[in-house]
């Protein structure tokens, strides 16, 4: 089975072919310049940009692997949630596509496809614990398998990635700032006093990170010399620059190991209370990040007692994690695998609203 999956949902076109759970190829226009100088994503210029580069970057795939759009048997195309003009961009191009190649079309859960992305390189376990960090989300599920996906845990206001974002613009580094405050993290190690681990005192399996946010402004506002100068100043774009054991690695890496240990605590606590879990799987665009992949496997070690007879720590390689059409084509193959499918009216669905279960009946 050939899927082309595309990937429009935020600030990234991407395209990849996947076949038989093998990736052929896949290619990814990031527009992160673009939106660098706003700080943030402009929602209608990504659309735009999504609409642009759409059809020549398909035609720079088919080059590359050798495939003609009429072997294609599966469209795959992200649905949501995300930026609805953008995912709208995606889904029109996906539907014209499988109505001229003659494929089946299906809309793919965004967050389902980070969660199965490590399946292209290695083999996946079910029930697992899934351990989704990005730019939007930062949620727990139990997974029983590729489709059937429970939720257990979300944040109640800004995901893990918003946290690093935010925090990165405060302290006036490019957009977006998560992998960069990665980066300084290692140069020193964490005060793990200077920041709460935020919404740990209660039972449950949610987040809560905007109070972190707070809490890393009030202490800039207390040291203003931490901030780098901004675009345009002397001293602008000093980041690569910044020494070891500096007070501004301290700040990163003290940033870093707060989320990174409310996230160890909170899998540890759904681990405790799912011992069928055969996997933790660590995925989304949070997931690349050093700290948190190392706490993480941490974690499945240490949850790997005699009773639960093993368990396996899955997670994507770091540019797999981020937005990416691959993971949107092997979701998609394995989802028309398991005989799922969609009619031309399945529609994109915004960021704060729950993806509908409402896949046709595949044809023939
Ligand atoms: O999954 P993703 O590509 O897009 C969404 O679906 O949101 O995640 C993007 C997020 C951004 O917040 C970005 O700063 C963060 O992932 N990110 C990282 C790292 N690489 C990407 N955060 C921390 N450390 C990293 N190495
Ligand atoms: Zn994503």
């Amino acid at each position: 089975m050939l899927c082309l999956g595309i990937e429009t949902s935020c600030d990234e076109t991407g395209l990849a072919l996947v076949r038989d759970g093998r990736l052929l190829g896949q290619v990814l226009r990031t527009q992160e310049e673009l939106h660098a100088v706003f700080g943030g994503v402009v929602p209608e210029i990504a659309s735009r940009e999504h609409y642009r580069c759409l059809a020549p970057l398909l035609d720079r795939l088919l080059a590359q692997t050798g495939a003609c759009v009429s072997d294609i048997d599966v469209v795959a195309v992200a649905r949501g949630p995300g930026l609805l003009g953008s995912l709208l961009t995606g889904m029109a191009f996906a539907k014209g596509l499988a109505l001229g190649a003659g494929a089946k079309l299906i809309g793919v859960n965004h967050l389902q496809a980070h969660l199965l992305a490590a399946g292209l390189e290695q083999e996946l376990q079910f029930p697992a614990l899934g351990v989704l960090v990005s730019g939007g989300h930062t949620n727990l599920y139990l997974m029983h398998s590729a489709a059937r996906m429970e939720r257990l845990g979300r944040t109640l206001d800004d995901a893990a990635g918003e946290a690093f974002d935010k925090v990165a613009k405060m302290l006036n580094f490019p957009y977006p700032g998560g992998r960069h405050i990665d980066r300084l993290a290692q140069l020193a190690e964490p005060d793990v006093e200077l920041f709460p681990r935020p919404y740990l005192d209660n039972q449950n399996l949610d987040f809560s990170f905007s109070g972190l946010k707070t809490a890393v402004a009030v202490h800039l506002d207390a040291h203003p010399e931490l901030r780098l100068p901004m675009m345009g100043e002397p001293g602008a774009g000093a980041l690569d620059a910044t020494p070891e054991n500096s007070p501004l690695a301290v700040v990163c890496a003290s940033l870093n190991f707060a989320i990174a240990d409310t996230l160890r605590v909170k899998a540890q606590r759904a681990l405790s209370r799912l011992p069928q879990v055969r996997a933790l799987i660590l995925a989304g665009g949070v997931a690349a990040n050093t700290m948190i992949r190392e706490s993480m496997a941490k974690v499945a070690r240490e949850a790997r007692t005699k009773e639960r007879n093993g368990l396996a720590f899955i997670t994507p390689s770091p540019g797999l994690c981020t937005d990416n059409g691959a993971m949107i084509a092997f979701a998609g193959e394995l989802l028309a695998r398991e005989g799922y499918a969609h009619g031309l009216d399945v529609d994109g669905i915004p960021r704060g609203r729950a993806v509908p279960l409402d896949y046709a009946e595949m044809p023939g």
